[in-house]
């Protein structure tokens, strides 16, 4: 798989409606949420409740989940080092048009590597994109085991499993750390939210704006 484009005669063709003119039409920024972290370590449910509450306040949102994806676009991918990385790759290119789009784009994908997640990043204006390190130690992901993962990778039914016989690189400098092992769900919602009034994303103690 090569990285970059294979076809040469092909030109850019700019569109006259632009991200910022769909921005306004939604009265929000749009953006791009990225949620890394071990496996059950409360990603896809963050990010749900996280899209819910935005929603609920009005705003235009979608997740793109890793197990989810895995069904579909990317059903052709493993999780050696190289298809992670195209994993990924992929994830970043089709949340770069999310966004353009106008969307808050929420990813939730164990993302282990570093310099992945930093190409991702590079692939957004400055700003856009929020990385929220979901932090559960493996004790507790494991103790959680909700789709009996870790069980099979300990017993070596399943190579390459993250935490276990694949590494995780903790985020050197995400936006936001959440402690989703010992937080409750609202409390980890609240912070996210909060952070992205901060950052004039949605107005400050908007939950119910009018449409
Ligand atoms: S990533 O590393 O490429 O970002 P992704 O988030 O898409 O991973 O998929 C992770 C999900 O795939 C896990 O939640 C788990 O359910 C499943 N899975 C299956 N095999 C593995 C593996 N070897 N390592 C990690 N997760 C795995």
């Amino acid at each position: 798989m090569t990285m970059s484009p294979t076809s040469t005669n092909v030109v850019w063709h700019h569109a006259t409606v632009t991200r910022q003119r769909r921005e306004q039409l939604n009265g929000h920024a749009s953006a791009m949420l990225w949620f890394t972290g071990l496996s059950a370590s409360g990603k896809s449910t963050l990010a749900h409740a996280v899209e819910e509450s935005l929603h609920q306040q009005g705003c235009r949102t979608y997740v793109l989940d890793g197990d989810n994806v895995r069904h579909g676009l990317n059903s052709n991918l493993g999780f050696s080092p190289e298809d992670r990385t195209e994993n990924l790759r992929r994830i970043g290119e089709v949340g770069k048009l999310m966004v353009d789009a106008g969307i808050i784009t929420l990813a939730a994908f164990i993302s282990p590597y570093q310099k992945e997640r930093e190409r991702v990043r590079s692939l957004f204006p400055h700003g856009d994109f929020i990385e929220i390190y979901c932090n559960a130690s493996i004790n507790v992901c494991e103790q959680r085991d909700p789709k009996g993962m870790y069980q099979k990778a300990r017993k070596g039914l399943i190579k390459d499993f993250t935490g276990i016989s694949a590494p995780y690189e903790v985020p050197a400098n995400p936006e936001l750390e959440v402690d989703t092992g010992s937080n409750t769900l609202e409390d980890s919602v609240d912070r996210v939210i909060q952070l992205l009034a901060r950052r004039g994303l949605i107005a400050a103690g908007d939950t119910n704006r009018e449409k």
